[in-house]
């Protein structure tokens, strides 16, 4: 049986506050228990100012909730982000406040592996390049000479639930698939089709490389300027997990020396990705995107319902799936 919402039962409604923008399927879910507050956008200084009449947050990758936010949400007892990474989440500082973080583990799984597939055909055809040609009235077929993924070997970092449908999809492509994940079995990564090994050799053996695993302290900037000139000139890389897994300038340097082939980007060490970065003067070589690996209608409705379910729950005195 549902437990009554509080209404119903003559207390307060609580007040939840969404500061980046979600499905409104997640935000009917939460109007049955709570007082809901769409207001996205707001600079740091103004959430620590409201923060304090909130019971509980709702964010995607927008919202940064620092030390001082949290410190500043007295009454906060849940932060729910519609997404997989908690990184943009002072995890710590919220343990410590007693404020439990949730997240959607698997709402944006498929969104984000079809996104790095896209974006890995869309390199391989210079697609986006083409398009504005023809757009802009030109008919120029030889400038757009592309190469085929058949056959060619993809490395995929992080063999996760987005990295596994990546290693399917890539597959049924007529891929080979190296993988290095450290908390990852030799027998999964076989029956995913993978080779498991070192990070170093599947560096230097990936025709494309696509990383799929957490931003920690570990993988901060592990993809550098030394492990980028150890990949063949002809390869390329996807980066649609985390800004800052790869060093961005290091990343332009090796396009512009034609040390690599080629990188397609969703995720930034800063967002929005700032307006002089030299990743956005590299042309055909590199694709941009801002950010949109979960950015499917799908995704966002399960990653909206998946996370406001948890936040009416706690919101009712029920148990919390944490973080
Ligand atoms: P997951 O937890 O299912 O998989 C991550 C994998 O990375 C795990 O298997 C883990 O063992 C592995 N890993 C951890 N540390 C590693 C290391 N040092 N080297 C190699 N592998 C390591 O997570 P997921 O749902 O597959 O998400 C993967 C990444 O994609 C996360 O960073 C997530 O935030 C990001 N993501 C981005 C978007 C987007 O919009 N671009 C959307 C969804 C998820
Ligand atoms: C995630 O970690 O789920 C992604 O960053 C998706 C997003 O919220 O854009």
């Amino acid at each position: 049986m549902n437990p009554l919402p509080l209404q119903f039962i003559g207390l307060t409604m609580p007040k939840v506050l969404v500061s980046d923008p979600i499905d409104q399927v997640g935000l009917d879910i939460l109007s049955q228990v709570a007082q809901v507050d769409v207001k996205t956008g707001l600079p740091a200084e103004e959430l620590v100012k409201i923060i304090p009449e909130y019971d509980a947050l709702m964010i995607r990758s927008g919202t940064r909730v620092t030390k001082e936010i949290i410190e500043a949400g007295t009454h906060l007892k849940i932060i729910g982000r519609a997404g997989v990474g908690v990184d943009n989440v002072d995890v710590p500082a919220a343990t410590r406040q007693g404020i439990v973080v949730v997240n959607s583990p698997q709402g944006n799984t498929i969104a984000a592996a079809e996104h790095a597939i896209a974006m890995m055909l869309a390199l391989s055809r210079h697609i986006p390049e083409a398009n504005v040609s023809v757009k802009n009235g030109q008919w120029n077929r030889k400038q757009f000479i592309g190469v085929e993924v058949y056959k060619k070997t993809l490395g995929i970092v992080g063999l996760g639930k987005i990295g596994s449908h990546v290693a399917a999809a890539a597959k049924a492509m007529g891929m080979k698939l190296l993988a290095y994940d450290p908390f990852i079995s030799q027998d999964r990564a076989e029956q995913l089709g993978c080779r498991l090994v070192d990070l170093d050799l599947l560096i230097r053996e990936s025709d494309y490389i696509s990383l799929h695993m957490p931003k920690t302290e570990e993988t901060y900037h592990l993809i550098n300027a030394e492990a980028l000139a150890q990949m063949k000139p002809t390869a390329r890389i996807i980066n649609c997990a985390r800004g800052g897994i790869v060093d961005e300038v290091a990343l332009a340097e090796a396009l512009k020396s034609d040390q690599i082939a080629g990188a397609a980007v969703d995720v930034y060490e800063n967002e929005p990705l700032e307006e002089n970065s030299p990743l956005r003067e590299l042309g055909q070589k590199v694709i941009l995107t801002p950010h949109l690996g979960a950015s499917t209608e799908e995704a966002q409705v399960n990653v909206a319902i998946d996370v406001a379910e948890q936040i009416r729950d706690v919101l009712l005195g029920l148990p919390a799936r944490s973080a």
